[in-house]
């Protein structure tokens, strides 16, 4: 492990411990991010990606008025490289919160995601159900010379305060899934990220 890396994941355990959030930059490098925006799966887009539903399974709704980003679920095994250096870097992740925030997460479940111009993620909750197996949540944004203006923040709700978050390439939002509300402001521009949860039991698709 470089140090760069080392460095970022203290960072990143030592928010969760004392904010319940972290924000990490360049947790890939621009030639990280580079490979995943020229995945076919983001250059083709809306075409190939699901509207993504709220709920699960039969109860899933597609509802415009809460958000309306479109996912590809990433089965790790058969990923293109370029997601598995971001699956390989998750894993890690994994093993050094275990180890330094003494949590057990045991897998992660992640999406590709592009929200559409104009499109949000009203306020809410990861976890939604006491038995959301979801502990933490990790956004990896993928969005290149984003600016202020062209909106897009991950809005975080903290007691009475929030904390905008830009989508900025490269840089790694984490926080608790049980504790902190956000949502996704509309944007500008296409919003695109991979989208995550580390799970405190294996994850089978
Ligand atoms: C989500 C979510 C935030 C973001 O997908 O549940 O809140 O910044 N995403 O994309
Ligand atoms: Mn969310």
């Amino acid at each position: 492990m470089n140090d760069l890396f080392k460095q970022q994941l203290n960072q990143l355990a030592d928010g969760i411990a004392e904010a319940g959030y972290a924000i990490i930059d360049d947790f890939l490098s621009p030639e990280e991010v580079q490979n995943i925006q020229q995945l076919d799966g983001f250059k083709n887009g809306l075409l190939q990606f699901k509207k993504a539903g709220i709920g699960k399974s039969q109860e899933k709704q597609i509802n415009e008025a809460i958000r309306g980003d479109y996912i590809q679920w990433i089965k790790p095994e058969s990923a293109e490289p370029a997601l598995k250096v971001y699956l390989s870097k998750l894993n890690e992740l994994i093993a050094f919160v275990n180890q330094n925030l003494y949590l057990s997460l045991k897998d992660f479940e992640v999406h590709q995601t592009i929200y559409p111009i104009g499109t949000f993620y009203k306020r809410h909750l990861d976890q939604f159900k006491k038995e959301d197996h979801r502990k933490l949540s990790v956004i990896c944004y993928l969005n290149s010379d984003w600016k202020e203006s062209d909106g897009g923040q991950l809005r975080i709700y903290i007691g009475n305060e929030t904390k905008d978050v830009l989508p900025l390439a490269g840089r790694l939002v984490c926080f608790r899934s049980d504790l902190l509300e956000h949502e996704v402001l509309p944007a500008t521009r296409e919003r695109l990220s991979i989208t995550g949860w580390l799970l405190d039991q294996p994850h089978f698709i």
